[in-house]
């Protein structure tokens, strides 16, 4: 991509990846079809409708509609293949529902990933906590595996010492078929658990409490199917957020929920953005006039997210005045830095998790590297703002979660293309 003028216009968002990956894994819990629309068109979507037809599920998605239909009818197995697995970390929640479902599930670990070495500890100590046996194996070609066995999970108390995301569904996956009650405490409460949350209760769960600190799960015997449309996806409503401050443009995104990006419209204010939330739309405005710098802190939902701590890094180089970013979730989520400094951001790492940003710099265009989801994205919105030609590698990475990003760019302005690496 090269320098663009100030983006204006609207864009709208999709379903959101982070919700639209559990949703999936709970159609495994019912024999019946579930129906979820607003689908995002994501090759994490593919992989995930690919594993669930690994385990015997039928899976169709009308790309065009936005609809995925999946129909758990009978699984014919509840291990999992190495080669899905490894693809996409998210994998692992479909471990929940194959142990309630079956009665056992066994998975590759799924390995670390660039940010972090993303353990499963709690989703396992939920599974021990229900009854089943949990199992740590090497097969002989030294993989290493962990399998999960119950007759029938029963009821638990789970405590998780951080909110994680993907245990908290995990568990809460395995235990609405469970003979018994599971309370989960400090469980994680971001919009995509709730939305979870809200479909295993269509299909017929018991869930309470979801989207607070503590969850109840009253077990039932059966579930069956339900239709649900995914909730909006927060990550990419920011983005295009960030790509409106970082151009000094005006855009208005659309299909957005407000009351999921709280902390980062409060922090696009604290810099002079103006932003204008409504029913179903954010509106950016950065082009009245100078911007100032401000700190962000990464925490848990509702606390400003993790994953949108790149781009907005991103941002900070290009306002007036010195910035810090702390990273509280994951250990290694600063790979953007040397990239970002090849086009003259000059951030300094003071320690593991925090950076400092400079801010008032002239991004230069330069050939950077995407080493994730979301430090590609940033790098995207850092050429749009830098002077001259910018050329970023490895662009899969950011297809996973960015449906059309090019696309979307472009008709507010953007000056960015797809080439042939
Ligand atoms: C989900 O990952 C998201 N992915 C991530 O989004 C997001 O960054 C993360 O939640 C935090 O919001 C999906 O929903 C598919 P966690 P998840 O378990 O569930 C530690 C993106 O860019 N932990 O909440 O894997 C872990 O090491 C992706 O869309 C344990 O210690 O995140 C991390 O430090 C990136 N033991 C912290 O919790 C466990 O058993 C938060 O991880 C599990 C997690």
């Amino acid at each position: 991509m090269e320098h663009s003028d100030p983006l204006r216009g609207s864009v709208a968002v999709c379903g959101s990846k982070n919700a639209v990956l559990p949703l999936l894994a709970a159609t495994l819990l019912s024999e019946d079809e579930c129906i979820i629309s607003e689908a995002p068109d994501l090759k994490d979507v593919e992989i995930m409708c690919a594993l669930l037809r690994s385990f015997g599920a039928e899976t169709s998605f009308d790309k065009k509609a936005k609809i995925i239909k999946v129909k758990a009818a009978n699984i014919t197995t509840n291990e999992a293949r190495e080669e899905l697995v490894c693809q996409m970390r998210a994998s692992i929640v479909t471990m929940g529902p194959l142990l309630a479902r079956t009665g056992r599930a066994r998975f590759p670990l799924p390995g670390g990933c660039a940010i972090g070495d993303r353990p499963i500890d709690l989703h396992l100590k939920g599974f021990i906590a229900m009854g089943a046996n949990v199992v740590m194996s090497k097969d002989e070609t030294k993989s290493g595996f962990v399998e999960a066995d119950a007759e029938r999970l029963g009821g638990g108390d789970i405590y998780l010492d951080t909110p994680s995301v993907g245990a908290t569904q995990n568990i809460m996956l395995a235990a609405v078929l469970a003979k018994g009650t599971v309370i989960i405490e400090n469980a994680a409460h971001e919009p995509e658990v709730v939305d979870l949350a809200n479909f295993l209760n269509k299909m017929g769960a018991r869930i309470k409490g979801a989207g607070t600190d503590i969850i109840k799960i009253e077990g039932v015997a059966k579930l069956h199917g339900a239709v649900h449309s995914v909730i909006p996806d927060r990550i990419e409503a920011g983005t295009y957020m960030i790509a409106a401050a970082i151009t000094r443009g005006d855009v208005t995104i659309e299909n957005a929920l407000s009351n999921h990006l709280k902390p980062v419209i409060a922090k696009l204010r604290e810099t002079g953005a103006e932003v204008v939330d409504g029913e179903g739309f954010i509106r950016v405005k950065a082009d009245g006039g100078r911007l100032v710098s401000t700190d962000i802190k990464t925490l848990p939902y509702p606390g400003f997210p993790t994953d949108m701590q790149p781009q907005f890094m991103a941002y900070l180089t290009t306002v007036s005045g010195p910035s810090a970013v702390l990273e509280t979730v994951f250990e290694n989520r600063f790979m953007h830095i040397a990239e970002l400094n090849k086009m003259g951001a000059g951030i300094i790492l003071k320690e593991e998790r925090r950076a400092i940003i400079p801010g008032g710099s002239r991004l230069a265009g330069a050939g950077v590297k995407a080493t994730d989801l979301r430090a590609g994205a940033a790098l995207i919105l850092a050429g749009l703002a830098a002077e001259g030609v910018t050329t970023v590698s490895d662009i899969y990475h950011i297809e996973r979660g960015y449906s059309d990003i090019c696309g979307k760019l472009s008709s507010i302005g953007g000056k960015i293309a797809k080439v042939d690496e």
